[in-house]
Formats: structure tokens, C-alpha cells, sequence
């Protein structure tokens, strides 16, 4: 894959066009300032060929919005894919899937989950939110797990599919609350959490694959009271089973009311960025840090700093990606929904570093690209 020429131009033009007419306006005749247009011409075009630019529309090489959102991010053989929601007018529910060997320039690959795939229940639709996909070494397989939904947000279930290939086309394989299918809730009375009711909703969800290869599903349950985290099973296609508390899956974040969450590690620690739960409304984020994956997490507080703090720069956490080449390093991403043209939501990706004591801030760019991290 080339760097970044189509979409460079694209999304180049428009700055390329001011640059020469604001240039016009000043040096009409003059032949300094045509030579200056051609620099600025190639300056320009260079210098947008890898950027990022949040909030911005974000073509893919064929000049197509991106759809991939509430996505997640996965390197594997040196290729870069992003799975994530396609929310193309008239295709709900399907998960898309890009990739790109550079972060910048993405590729359209199809869709690697089509919405017939999906399941009916009750005769009603399903549709996926939120897709993560993992690779699994022993299967050879990528397992994608999303938030499997109907209108009106009460199926609240995990919606499992397999691929032998990155792009998929991946095939369902089964829709599950990963621990109130495996555990035995007794009364409502010994069941001061709702746990019975409630306790298996699956909402807001992400995967982590640990250092040794033990992948995890983090997710917004209890009705999005309280999150849980559960060890995956050898083929990553559901929990670790028997489920026991503490030893398979935990409770976490208890009561705190916390989704969207973006699981990442680093210095032996494991890391969760959350957002609260407004629906599409952004609110402040919060990073909650542990020594186990299984926790207990403490919550830190709101890692943005600057101007937009307080809503995450109007966005809400998806995913953080470990930046290429230098450990420390990562990316936040997160969506600007649009409820009202969900297709046109924006994607949010802004860099951050860790500092030695374990903390980090994200701070609002413009613009950025990767050479950021090279800085000391
Ligand atoms: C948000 C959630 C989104 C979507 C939305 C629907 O809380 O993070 O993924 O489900 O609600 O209102």
C-alpha cells in the first residue's frame, strides 16, 4: 500500500486551493510568488500525505468516509486492521473491516460481518456495536466479539463470530451473556445487585489479549452499573468456564456507572479508559488501573487535559492502540456520534505517552502524525 498519496490529495486540495488563492490576492504578477505557490503546493500535499486530523472526515484510499466506528484496532502480519461499525445509510448492524500499513491510509476491505449473518430473535433484527476483533494462535482463527443488539437496547447479549481470514467474511457463532449463562444466581434476595435480572447485560464491551495469550472481555453490565471483566476460554470464542468469581471473572468499577471501555497495558499494569454513560452525549473520561486484569481497578480520575476536557474533546473511548516501534507510546481513539446522521460520526485519535510514574494526559491536536512519539 502506497503512502498516502489519494487521500493526502484529498483531503490536500482544499488546503492547497486556499493556500494559492490567498497567494493570488497578495503577489498577483509576481514570479517570487508563483515559485512560493509551487512550494506551498508541494509542502502542503507532502505534509498532509500522513497526518491525522481529528474530528475531520476521514476518507478511505478510494475518497469513501471511513465506517468503522465504535472500532477497534489489531496489528497482524505487519498489517494494520480496523474493524468497526458500518453505519452506511440502509446497512446497520454490519461490521466493517480496513486496513492500512501506515495508520494513515485505509483500505476498504468489505464487510467482514454482513448483517444477514446476524441472528433474528423474536423475529426482530439484531445488530452488532462496538466490534473488536482478536487473532488466536492455537486456532488459527480472529474472533470478533461486538455488543449484539435490537432496537430499544434490552437483548444486551455478546455476539460471537470466527474467521479464518482478517477480512472475513466472519461467521456467527453464538450470542451469549458470558457469565449469567454459566452461573447459577439463586433469589432476589441473595441477590442484592440484580445480578439474577440484570447481571449478565452485555452492553459497551472490548477484548485484551494479555502478555502470555490470555484474552479477556471487559463489558458494561448490570445494566451499565457495574463492568465486568472475564477470562476467555483456549479458542477465544466464549468465557472461561466454570465461571468463578474472582477466578475467571470479577466485578469491577463497581457501581461506578462506567462503559465504553478501552482496555490497553503498560509497566505490568493493566489500564481502562471509560467514558460515563450519556448515550451518544460525550461526558469526562476516566482511567481505572490495576495490577491484575482481573482488578480490583481503582479509578484515577480524567486523563484529558485542556480545553474540551470535560467531554473528551466531544467523544467518547473506543480503543487505545499501542503507537508502532516505540513501547509507551499509544493512540486514544474514540467517536464523535452524530445521533442524528450516525454514518457521519467522526473518529477522535490523539496520541499520548506514558510518563514514569504510570500517568498520562491526552491533549487535544488539530492535527498530528506519528513523529510525535519521536520527540523527547
Ligand atoms: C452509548 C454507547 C454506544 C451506543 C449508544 C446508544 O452509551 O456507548 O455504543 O450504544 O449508547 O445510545
Amino acid at each position: 500500500m502506497g503512502r498516502g498519496w489519494p487521500t493526502g490529495r484529498v483531503r490536500g486540495w482544499r488546503t492547497v486551493q486556499s493556500h494559492i488563492i490567498s497567494l493570488n490576492a497578495l503577489t498577483a504578477t509576481s514570479f517570487a510568488g508563483i515559485l512560493l505557490g509551487v512550494g506551498l503546493f508541494v509542502v502542503g500535499a507532502v505534509a498532509d500525505a500522513g497526518e491525522f486530523h481529528p474530528g475531520e472526515v476521514w476518507p478511505d484510499v478510494d475518497g469513501q468516509p471511513i465506517q468503522a466506528h465504535g472500532g477497534g484496532v489489531i496489528l497482524h502480519s505487519n498489517v494494520y486492521y480496523w474493524y468497526g461499525e458500518d453505519r452506511t445509510p440502509g446497512g446497520r448492524g454490519a461490521v466493517a473491516c480496513y486496513s492500512s500499513t501506515n495508520l494513515y491510509d485505509w483500505k476498504r476491505e468489505g464487510v467482514a460481518l454482513g448483517r444477514d449473518e446476524l441472528p433474528r430473535v423474536d423475529g426482530r433484527r439484531t445488530f452488532v456495536e462496538r466490534p473488536k476483533v482478536i487473532f488466536n494462535p492455537r486456532t488459527q482463527k480472529f474472533v470478533l466479539w461486538g455488543h449484539l443488539e435490537q432496537n430499544g437496547y434490552r437483548y444486551a447479549r455478546a455476539g460471537i463470530a470466527t474467521s479464518s481470514t482478517a477480512a472475513g467474511p466472519f461467521t456467527f457463532l453464538q450470542a451469549i451473556r458470558p457469565v449469567a449463562n454459566t452461573n447459577q444466581f439463586v433469589s432476589r434476595e441473595a441477590d442484592p445487585n440484580n445480578e439474577k435480572m440484570l447481571g449478565g447485560t452485555f452492553r459497551d464491551m472490548n477484548v485484551f489479549v494479555d502478555d502470555g495469550g490470555q484474552a479477556h472481555v471487559f463489558y458494561a453490565a448490570e445494566d451499565n452499573l457495574t463492568m465486568y471483566v472475564a477470562r476467555l476460554n483456549d479458542d477465544f470464542t466464549g468465557p472461561q468456564t466454570p465461571a468463578v468469581e474472582g477466578k475467571t471473572w470479577a466485578r469491577i468499577l463497581v457501581r461506578a456507572h462506567r462503559e465504553a471501555p478501552a482496555p490497553f497495558k503498560w509497566g505490568g499494569k493493566y489500564y481502562i479508559v471509560t467514558s460515563g454513560c450519556t448515550g451518544w452525549k460525550p461526558n469526562a473520561a476516566d482511567v481505572a488501573v490495576a495490577t491484575n486484569a482481573l482488578g480490583p481497578y481503582q479509578l484515577q480520575g480524567n486523563p484529558c487535559e485542556g480545553e474540551g476536557r470535560e467531554t473528551t474533546f466531544d467523544c467518547q473511548s473506543t480503543c487505545v492502540l499501542p503507537a508502532p516501534g516505540q513501547p509507551g507510546n499509544f493512540i486514544f481513539m474514540g467517536d464523535r456520534w452524530k445521533p442524528d446522521n450516525l454514518s457521519d460520526s467522526r473518529y477522535i485519535w490523539l496520541p499520548f505517552t506514558m510518563k514514569a510514574d504510570g500517568s498520562f494526559s491526552i491533549r487535544w491536536h488539530d492535527r498530528w502524525d506519528l513523529s510525535v512519539f519521536k520527540q523527547p
